[in-house]
């Protein structure tokens, strides 16, 4: 993709900053984001947007919640991203839920209402979603078809999320919700999963037999460019590989990766007991989630990364060695 106007709302976090390395060196970037004095480091990942890149990049302030100066920006743009929330790594209190919830639903009305206030309206627009919008899956895959939702917290959040997304009318403006497994790169997820392997706790967690639907990065971006050539698509749409593995395959193959000889287990009531002290919910890492990308391999999307060996391997040359390893 070329000479492209890109918006990318929340683009400072770690799919935003990955987001931003692909497409930034062939196309325009604007980033929206509540601080942008604070962009300039970057705080999630290793694979940092290198200086020679950073001249097509450009942050504007917004606030996630009111109209502003950056609506004009949107004025002919080719594709908006809004990846903006407030992380789900946290404890689910009320006042984190009812912030995890707004975060989302008025990032995304906000940007409904720029579209449409657009003389030359963006052609695309993709909103994130999260495979987590599925139940807890043990018996079988859940596709955009045939899966099924049940109620807990972070279902909710998701429905929502896509309820509002939805909601808004921009006719002119190509729609697509895009469910995001666990999205892998050199930062992100892969910084707790490196501190296991330091220090001697790389294997399984709980069973290790909940499902673990993952997407590497790159085939996110490659799966953006896709969609915007492909004019005849829209509506809801997996972003995960086709071959989801267990808990523990993922930390046996990240073992084997990172040439870590051993890793000890972390029994459920260990997780119990330690979530709460590090500020973050079991559910993250107990929730079976078993998800399959039907509809975009229905168009012809090939995935580089299908296996996850091949997108570990691939990761772990962008991480310093004493990031996974004592010595
Ligand atoms: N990472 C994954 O594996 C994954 C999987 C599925 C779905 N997702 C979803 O995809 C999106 C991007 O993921 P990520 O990993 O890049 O997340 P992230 O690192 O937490 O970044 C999200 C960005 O949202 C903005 N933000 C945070 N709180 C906000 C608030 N209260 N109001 C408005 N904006 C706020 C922040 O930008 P500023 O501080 O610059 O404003 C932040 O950089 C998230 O919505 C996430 O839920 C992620």
């Amino acid at each position: 993709m070329k000479s492209k106007k890109i918006i990318i709302a929340g683009g400072t976090g770690f799919i935003g900053e990955e987001m931003t390395k692909y497409f930034g060196k062939e196309n325009q970037i604007i980033i929206l984001s509540r601080n942008i004095q604070h962009t300039k480091t970057n705080r999630n990942n290793y694979s940092i947007i290198s200086e020679a890149d950073k001249g097509n990049i450009h942050y504007l302030h917004w606030d996630g919640k009111t109209l502003d100066d950056w609506i004009t920006s949107f004025e002919g743009a080719d594709i908006i991203i809004n990846l903006a929330g407030k992380t789900v790594n946290c404890r689910y209190n009320e006042h984190n839920k009812q912030e995890i919830f707004d975060s989302r639903t008025n990032a995304t009305k906000i940007i409904g209402e720029a579209i449409h206030n657009c003389t030359v309206p963006p052609k695309l627009w993709i909103n994130a979603s999260s495979a987590t919008i599925y139940r807890h899956a043990t018996d079988k895959p859940q596709d955009e078809y045939t899966g099924e939702y049940h109620d807990d917290f972070s279902v909710q959040v998701c429905k929502l999320w896509e309820k509002t997304f939805y909601e808004q009318r921009t006719p002119f403006t190509r729609k697509i919700a895009l469910r995001m497994a666990i999205t892998l790169g050199a930062g992100g997820v892969m910084i707790p999963y490196f501190n296991l392997l330091k220090f001697g706790l790389g294997g399984k967690q709980a069973s290790g037999k909940q499902m673990y639907s993952w997407v590497h990065i790159e085939d996110t971006c490659r799966m953006i460019e896709w969609l915007y050539d492909h004019n005849e698509v829209e509506g809801t749409f997996n972003c995960c590989s086709h071959n989801p593995i267990t808990n523990e395959q993922f930390m046996t193959t990240l073992r084997k990766v990172t040439n870590t000889k051993f890793g000890l287990p972390a029994y459920e009531w260990m997780l119990r007991l330690g979530a709460p002290l590090i500020g973050t919910e079991v559910e993250l890492v107990l929730k079976s989630r078993w998800v399959i990308p039907t509809k975009i391999l229905e168009t012809g999307f090939q995935f580089r990364y299908s296996l996850l060996e091949d997108a570990l391997k691939e990761i772990i040359t962008k991480v310093p060695r004493k990031q996974y390893h004592l010595f």
